[in-house]
């Protein structure tokens, strides 16, 4: 019967080691007995980037980019996107399973309930320029919630905890409205406990005059599947950042306001918005084999195609196409769509993209979309935050659950100098 070992023999000294495999890995620690003398520190890994290595071991989604699968908590995301609402599929994150009514009724109210902002945090907005990026207001004014809620730094409390993830997950999209509408210098719209997670959403960023604001249903319906599709995806960089940060034992705000500042990056989260400038720099179909030829050439890249993960098409991608052709039906067709269409065209027939398994990612259409309902491009990271939100929570609470997490310290190799003694001015 073979065993669930590793045999490794140090040529430096001949010795050999037994190290346990267990669930496709073995431990990075075992490897520190493997010395060349009492002085050695041990062998380490050397994995910049994690290309290599598992940070934690989760229950929550999971994801297989060779066959392009991903599931939150078992569930398809093809199945959640056509059934689920955002709502529903933020309880099942966070607790495990599918609500009940009446759980999701509870979970309704609950989050519906503690949308509002406290009244300080909207002069604190009042303080950004007017052209400030809603992402920057959003990161700042995330991490100011915790000078609101000091009792949210006592994370070893269960009740707390849930209460301060309720807290976030209800106010991240009245903090993403209002910075839109401080952008645009127009009257902020408090939220509508009369309107579903999306609508309300809707409501506060283009309410004007009308006593009540009625979105149409298709289109907040596209915003719900959207959101549903953002809500988590495993150990990317923003969720290795939130988890990062919280193993300090840090407050939650403070720490997902560290995870939106890693998703603002245009490799991450801001890549739907590169993708947005990137049709509009191409301008038209007829350009797009000139600038196919620019990026093969190392001259900037495919924003929206790619993924460290999925090397076959990102399953998020498919969903949002057709989402797009049943938004397209109701804003008229966007004329970047063509020249989507035609990139994607030609770059799945080349064999750059072809050899290094580059598909459309999540923000390659996305951006088309939330143009198409008038969302301007500046919050396309920050509509990826808003569900986001409940991802990096529920992976944070896993984080404080975990007995193998610690504070996360990756180590070094050194490569400076060695010791030398410090040089009084007259001599350097
Ligand atoms: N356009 C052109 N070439 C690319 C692209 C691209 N979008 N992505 C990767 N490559 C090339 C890259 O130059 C390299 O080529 P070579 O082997 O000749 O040096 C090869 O493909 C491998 O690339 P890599 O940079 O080693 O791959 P990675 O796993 O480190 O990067 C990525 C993943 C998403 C950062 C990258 O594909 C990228 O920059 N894509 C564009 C930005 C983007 O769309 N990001 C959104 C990601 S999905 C949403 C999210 O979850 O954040």
């Amino acid at each position: 019967m073979p065993a669930d070992t590793l045999s490794i023999t140090d040529n430096r000294t001949g010795k050999s080691y037994e190290i346990p495999i267990s669930q496709g890995a073995i431990k990075a620690t075992d490897l520190r007995q493997i010395r060349t003398d009492a002085e050695d520190f041990g062998l380490m890994t050397y994995d910049p980037a994690f290309m290599n290595t598992a940070s934690t071991r989760s229950a929550i989604t999971y994801l297989d980019g060779d066959r392009g699968i991903l599931r939150y908590r078992g569930y398809p995301i093809e199945q959640l996107a056509e059934n689920s609402t955002y709502l529903e599929t933020a309880y099942l994150i966070l607790f495990g399973e599918l609500p009940n009514a009446q759980q999701l009724a509870d979970w309704d109210f609950e989050i519906t309930h503690h949308t509002f902002l406290h009244e300080n945090t909207k002069r604190l907005m009042e303080a950004f320029r007017y052209d400030a990026h809603p992402m920057g207001m959003f990161i700042s004014v995330v991490a100011a919630l915790s000078t609101f809620y000091p009792e949210a730094s006592q994370i070893g409390d269960a009740d707390n905890r849930l209460l301060q993830i309720k807290r976030l997950i209800a106010k991240v999209p009245t903090i993403a409205a209002f910075s839109y509408r401080h952008s645009l210098g127009r009257p902020i719209v408090y939220p509508d406990n009369d309107l579903s997670f999306p609508g309300n959403f809707l409501n506060m960023m283009f309410r004007m005059a009308e006593a009540k604001y009625q979105s149409n249903p298709v289109l907040e319906r596209a915003l719900d599947v959207l959101f549903i599709l953002h809500a988590d995806h495993e150990q990317n960089c923003s969720t290795n950042a939130m988890r990062a940060i919280g193993s300090s034992q840090v407050d939650p705000y403070s720490a997902l306001a560290g995870a939106a500042a890693a998703l603002y990056g245009p490799l991450h989260g801001g890549a739907n918005e590169a993708v947005l400038r990137m049709l509009h720099q191409i301008g038209s179909k007829a350009n797009v084999p000139a600038f196919i030829d620019k990026v093969k050439q190392g001259d900037g890249r495919l924003m929206g195609f790619g993924h460290r993960v999925y090397k076959n098409y990102d399953p998020r991608a498919k969903i949002i196409k057709r989402t797009a052709d049943e938004v397209f039906e109701i804003t008229g067709r966007n004329p970047l769509l063509d020249i989507a269409l035609e990139l994607e065209r030609i770059a799945l027939e080349d064999d750059y993209f072809v050899s290094r398994k580059l598909y459309p990612n999540v923000d390659f259409y996305s951006g088309i979309i939330y143009q198409a309902m008038k969302l301007p491009t500046s919050m396309f990271p920050v509509l990826f935050a808003i569900p986001r939100t409940v991802g990096w929570l529920t992976q944070w609470a896993e984080m404080l659950a975990d007995p193998d997490q610690k504070i996360a310290r990756p180590r070094q190799i050194y490569t400076g100098p060695e010791a030398r003694d410090y040089l009084p001015m007259g001599k350097r």
